[in-house]
């Protein structure tokens, strides 16, 4: 009901900030909210903050927002003009353990709602907590990543759509598998190009 009542994006946040339903707020010292360009054509959605999110209060700051800066250059985009960022989880999990079923839920209307007022073209899913919590899907990231998917959000006709693709810190340390990432890429700056 919170998420539903924000109008903005400015009241989502100010609603994210008030909400109290998530345990995880009590150990963070920031609600990481979202960063770069409102009102982008690409949107991108991550896992959780880290430590760095976590004291500065910005998402994908630390090395893997380092890497995810370059991946969005690469095809045009950057924090800066063209692109939104955010979480699946507006506050830390203690240790940058795994989220939990229960985090995940409580946050995912706010991420919805985020959503729908962001109002992308085009949708991220970076890594696999992001892809599961909004494609409710059982497959893990390895079998969905670069496939696309239309997601239907309360309060937008028609239909968002979003590539699923791997995270930054897995392919810190899976450099292996950029090859794949940059694919994804290439699939989300044609996709973002197409029919303007
Ligand atoms: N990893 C994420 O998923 N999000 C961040 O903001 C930072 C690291």
């Amino acid at each position: 009901a919170l998420a539903g009542a924000a109008a903005t994006l400015a009241e989502l946040e100010a609603a994210v900030r008030g909400f109290a339903g998530c345990a995880l707020k009590r150990t963070a010292t920031n609600t990481v909210f979202a960063d770069g360009a409102a009102g982008a054509e690409l949107m991108v959605i991550g896992e959780a903050p880290g430590a760095d999110e976590d004291r500065i209060g910005r998402p994908f700051v630390g090395r893997s927002g380092q890497l995810l800066d370059r991946m969005l250059a690469a095809i045009g985009y950057d924090r800066r003009h063209n692109a939104y960022i955010t979480n699946v989880l507006f506050w830390r999990p203690p240790g940058n353990r795994k989220p939990t079923n229960e985090e995940v839920a409580a946050c995912l209307p706010f991420v919805w709602r985020h959503i729908a007022l962001a109002r992308p073209k085009a949708v991220m899913l970076s890594g696999g907590t992001a892809t599961s919590a909004l494609l409710r899907r059982a497959e893990g990231i390895m079998r969905l990543r670069g496939r696309w998917f239309e997601l239907e959000v309360e309060g937008i006709d028609g239909t968002v759509p979003a590539i699923a693709t791997y995270h930054p810190s897995f392919l810190l340390r899976s450099p292996a598998r950029k090859g794949e990432a940059w694919r994804d890429l290439l699939a989300l700056q044609s996709k973002l190009k197409s029919g303007q």
